[in-house]
């Protein structure tokens, strides 16, 4: 759904994390959103980028998010908090959830790496109010530099562990211990950096099918990005099931650009592999996916695949169902 987005209120959390309130710009109510969900904003150096929402879910009248300003990244962080000021008018699409609860589950851990504590916090404020069995475990370098300090406390009361590891991450969460055994019907979500969330995914490769979720927080700044191009890249065609279109990407080029650059109507975020805005579906042929959001399962299939990194195998000429 496409929004208009008034900015209400910017604050510091930390020295490197701002805290953003938007409202509807026509002072209606905005789309209700479940936990886990995002809101894609269109920033003022023309790049979509996506922003978990921290708020409870059941709020319509505004939408909170946390962001963090990379230094490395594209510039969408830098110019959201250099450049935005309260009054400010944003377009923006959503929300949209690619990280929801599983409701029924018996009991849900909660891991939150750093910024990766905005989707945690709304889903702390759902788990609350319906009674579930919950507990989160918060990673930050220092208590200094965590993020909604008072609202975590607030939400999550004994159901709370703060790891601070100084900036070392081997004085940090123990993760093979917190994940060690599965309580029976327990599900796990991950939300961070690409570094814990490799650890945690791997510490959790015992838990049943299903039963762990993540939502990487990355740029290219973070080193969790995916691989746009690999050494010995090749050409490959691609085909527009709708219109027979057949286009031709070069070794050095993504489906996602040439496509674009063809005037062909796409949507996209990161470009790199990682928030899932680009997935689209695939009629035949055969994917060397390099992105960081569909499962292993997911990929198996060979049914999607995300345009902005993933290529034909060698060999293999796909067919797009666009
Ligand atoms: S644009 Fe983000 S996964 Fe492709």
């Amino acid at each position: 759904m496409d929004l208009l987005l008034k900015v209400t209120d910017i604050r510091d959390l930390t020295s490197e994390i701002k805290q953003f309130t938007f409202v509807d710009e026509g002072g209606g109510d905005l789309p209700a959103f479940e936990a886990g969900a995002h809101i894609d904003v269109h920033t003022g150096n023309d790049l979509w980028r996506s922003y978990s929402l921290a708020n409870s879910p059941g709020e319509t009248a505004q939408y909170i998010t946390g962001i963090l300003r990379e230094e490395g990244g594209s510039g969408g962080s830098r110019w959201m908090h250099d450049e935005l000021s309260v009054g400010d008018i944003m377009e923006a699409r959503g929300p949209l959830n690619d990280f929801p609860l599983v409701e029924s589950a018996e009991s849900h851990l909660l891991i939150a790496g750093g910024i990766g504590i905005t989707p945690m916090l709304a889903m702390g404020y759902r788990l609350k109010s319906i009674g579930a069995d919950f507990h989160l475990h918060y990673c930050t370098k220092t208590p200094e530099g965590t993020a909604f300090m008072d609202d975590v406390k607030e939400v999550f009361g004994g159901n709370l562990t703060f790891h601070h590891d100084g900036g070392n991450p081997a004085d940090g969460i123990r993760l093979d211990d917190v994940l060690k055994d599965q309580p029976e019907g327990a599900h796990v979500y991950i939300c961070g950096p690409g570094g814990l969330l490799n650890a945690a995914r791997e510490s959790a490769s015992h838990w049943s099918d299903g039963s762990v979720h993540f939502e990487l927080f990355s740029s290219a700044a973070s080193g969790a990005a995916a691989p746009v191009h690999e050494e010995g890249d090749q050409p490959f065609e691609v085909e527009l099931k709708s219109s027979g279109q057949v286009f031709t990407i070069p070794a050095d080029r993504t489906i996602l650009e040439v496509l674009r650059d063809e005037g062909i109507d796409t949507v996209y975020v990161c470009e790199e592999g990682w928030c899932g805005t680009c997935e689209t579906g695939l009629i035949s042929g055969k994917v060397d996916h390099r992105d960081e959001c569909l499962t292993d399962d997911e990929k198996a299939t060979n049914t999607k695949m995300q345009i902005c990194v993933s290529r034909a195998l060698p060999g293999e000429r796909l067919v797009l169902d666009l």
